[in-house]
């Protein structure tokens, strides 16, 4: 948005950011209003009403129900609408859509790592393609950072010990600034990085080609650096596929309920994996004792979230015929 020439926010940069700054807008227009209207009437009473004479005596007034009724009925609907307008735009940015390209992001003090789906990683920058949702599962290896693309309109806090999700789709390619927004330490200031936006053709080059060397990778995907791991720490040995060991089988439950030995249910979600790894008695598989020691120390978060891609894979559709054993 511009005024007078003067760019007031920065340029809008993902399919949400109109819609952000138009509610933005609204509120400010809003409390402008209201700030001159109130003004205004307390400069004109003060004059009006002020005291004439020396023995002038001020009239009581104790009020008006008819009054105070019409201004509440009137001013009811203009914050109804910013509540729906606010809410219904949450909701759109908190709901990533279905077909997001998933993204791993790991904050720490004091820089981003970014791990894409083949396994290519990157350190405070971020390359993605235009115009495809983009879905960040997001953790911090240390304290709270939050993640902020002001171009996007995208703000999403970055915390220690569990995952946090926001998504974009940015709408122009170009080079976008990255901030931590949540003080997390001496060097807080220096946590940026850049946001590469390409076009996709651009980005499948880039994603396959040049940048594998310099991330070190033909270690392969998240997925299967995970199955590597899942073999090496000797998981396999409990979770078998076809189930029937100490534990249970991880073949199809991504995303799927679990219930649990204490009766509840939960969601087998990136969360869930996460705590079962690092503290594994917390929840308890119903039919299953709690034998699992901790990984907690012995893997990074990297490793965790890798550990999570396999078990995802696990779920994917192409692999559902080799999961009717669950
Ligand atoms: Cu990380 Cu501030």
């Amino acid at each position: 948005m511009e005024i007078g020439g003067v760019q007031l926010f920065p340029r809008q940069g993902s399919t949400y950011a109109g819609n952000v700054d138009l509610l933005f807008l609204y509120l400010n227009l809003l409390t402008l209003f209201f700030v001159v209207l109130v003004a205004t009437l307390i400069t004109v009473f003060a004059i009006r009403y002020r005291r004439r004479r020396e023995d002038e005596v001020g009239e009581q007034i104790v009020g008006s129900t008819k009054l105070e009724l019409s201004w509440m009925v009137a001013l009811v609907p203009l914050a109804m609408i910013a509540f729906f307008w606010g809410a219904q735009l949450y909701l759109r940015i908190s709901t990533t859509p279905e077909d997001a390209t998933e993204i791993f992001v790991i904050g720490k003090q004091w820089m981003w790592k970014f791990v894409h789906e083949n396994g290519q990683e990157e350190i405070n920058t971020l390359h993605v393609p235009v115009g495809q949702p983009i879905k960040l599962i997001m953790t911090s290896q240390d304290v709270i950072h939050s993640f902020y693309v002001p171009a996007f309109r995208t703000k999403a806090d970055v915390l220690p010990g569990r995952y946090s999700e926001t998504w974009f789709e940015a709408t122009r390619t170009g080079t976008y600034h990255l901030f931590c927004a949540e003080y997390c330490g001496t060097n807080h200031a220096l946590m940026i990085g850049s946001i590469i936006v390409q076009d996709p053709a651009q980005y499948q080059q880039w994603l396959s080609g040049g940048g594998a060397e310099a991330a070190g990778g033909t270690q392969g995907s998240p997925a299967a650096q995970g199955e590597a791991l899942f073999n090496q720490l000797g998981c396999a040995g409990c979770h078998r596929p076809e189930g029937g060991g100490p534990g249970p089988s991880l073949v199809g439950i991504f995303g799927e309920p679990v219930e649990l030995e204490s009766g509840e249910t939960v969601t087998a979600d990136e969360s869930y994996i996460r705590r079962s790894i690092i503290d594994p008695n917390a929840q308890i598989v119903a039919g299953f004792q709690p034998i699992m020691p901790t990984y907690e120390g012995q893997v990074s978060e990297e490793q965790i979230l890798q550990l999570i891609a396999y078990i995802e894979s696990l779920s994917a559709p192409a692999e559902d015929a080799a999961s009717g054993s669950q």
